[in-house]
């Protein structure tokens, strides 16, 4: 497990929720998401991100608030939700998701956990509900008992990640995507094959390869969720709104990306070889 992967807690995200010209993706539950998230989210610090939502005087309903309760300990869920609100100073949330699977020791504990998210989607008090990082065999063991489907499966997702059949199996349960590290590629697993492509799209459509690795999600309907400390970086990812990739340029990212397996996030939980 590297830094990255060890530092990672349950954390608050906020993003804009209209980016010029993208079309939202619409949920399963009728509610909408940005294409692409471009989150704040000071992990593990729902607190300092309640504040800022409030000193920027942005209208609530302009923001997409997400937040998870802890995949890996086990929480009173009503309780760490109502905490979550009360250090967000917000009286609702956009998302809410089960961060991980890895906290249950059985099927009936997340079937449990789901139960009580639906709960909570039924006080109003989160738009929509959610996982993260569930495999299908995770998705399978909550949709025996689901009243309402997930709306979305945070993931880990980029072309040296691509899961397998996970995505199909979504698509087909209506369950949409959502990915984390879609810049992988570009920023942490230099070099790989995909380098000579990206470089060669990204001076087709006069973007930089970030832009292509975010558009290759888009075009799929998967929403990108990128993060990025600089301001500049986040203005200039609005340009991923003016092109998209030919379905045959997509299909090509895939498959040389196919040829490199690389994980980012959560790597003590699979083998190195594992691809799901
Ligand atoms: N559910 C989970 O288990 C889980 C796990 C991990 C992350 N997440 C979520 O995913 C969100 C996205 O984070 P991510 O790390 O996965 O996103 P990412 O979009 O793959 O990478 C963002 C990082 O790449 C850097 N970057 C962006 N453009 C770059 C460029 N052109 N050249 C060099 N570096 C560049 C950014 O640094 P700068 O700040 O310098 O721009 C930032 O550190 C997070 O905010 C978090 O909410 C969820």
């Amino acid at each position: 497990m590297n830094s990255t992967t060890s530092a990672y807690q349950t954390s608050a995200s906020v993003s804009p929720k209209q980016m010029s010209q993208l079309n939202n993706l619409k949920l399963n539950d009728g509610n909408e998401i940005p294409m692409v998230k471009q989150s704040l989210d000071p992990y593990g610090n729902e607190t300092e991100l309640g504040q800022a939502i409030k000193d920027s005087g942005v209208p609530r309903e302009k923001l997409y608030v997400t937040t998870k309760i802890s995949g890996t300990q086990v929480k009173n869920t009503k309780e760490a939700f109502e905490l979550s609100l009360k250090k967000l100073q917000l009286d609702y949330v956009d998302l809410y998701l089960i961060h991980a699977p890895y906290f249950a020791k059985t099927p009936e504990d997340l079937q449990a956990k789901w139960a009580d998210l639906e709960a909570i989607h039924a006080s109003g008090k989160a738009k929509s509900i959610g996982i993260s990082n569930f495999l299908q065999p995770d998705l399978e063991v909550i949709l025996k008992t689901a009243k309402i489907k997930p709306a979305i499966n945070q993931i880990e997702y980029h072309p040296y990640l691509q899961r397998g059949s996970l995505l199909e199996f979504q698509n087909k349960h209506g369950i949409a995507t959502s990915a984390y590290g879609p810049l992988t590629a570009v920023v942490k697993a230099k070099p790989g094959p995909l380098d000579g492509t990206y470089e060669q799209l990204a001076r087709k459509y006069s973007v930089t390869p970030g832009e292509i690795a975010l558009r290759w999600c888009i075009d799929q309907g998967v929403v990108a969720l990128t993060t990025s400390a600089s301001e500049d970086r986040l203005k200039a990812y609005q340009k991923v709104a003016q092109f998209k990739l030919t379905p045959k340029e997509a299909e090509e990212i895939s498959e040389i990306g196919s040829q490199k397996h690389f994980r980012g996030f959560w790597g003590n939980k699979f083998a190195a070889d594992d691809r799901s």
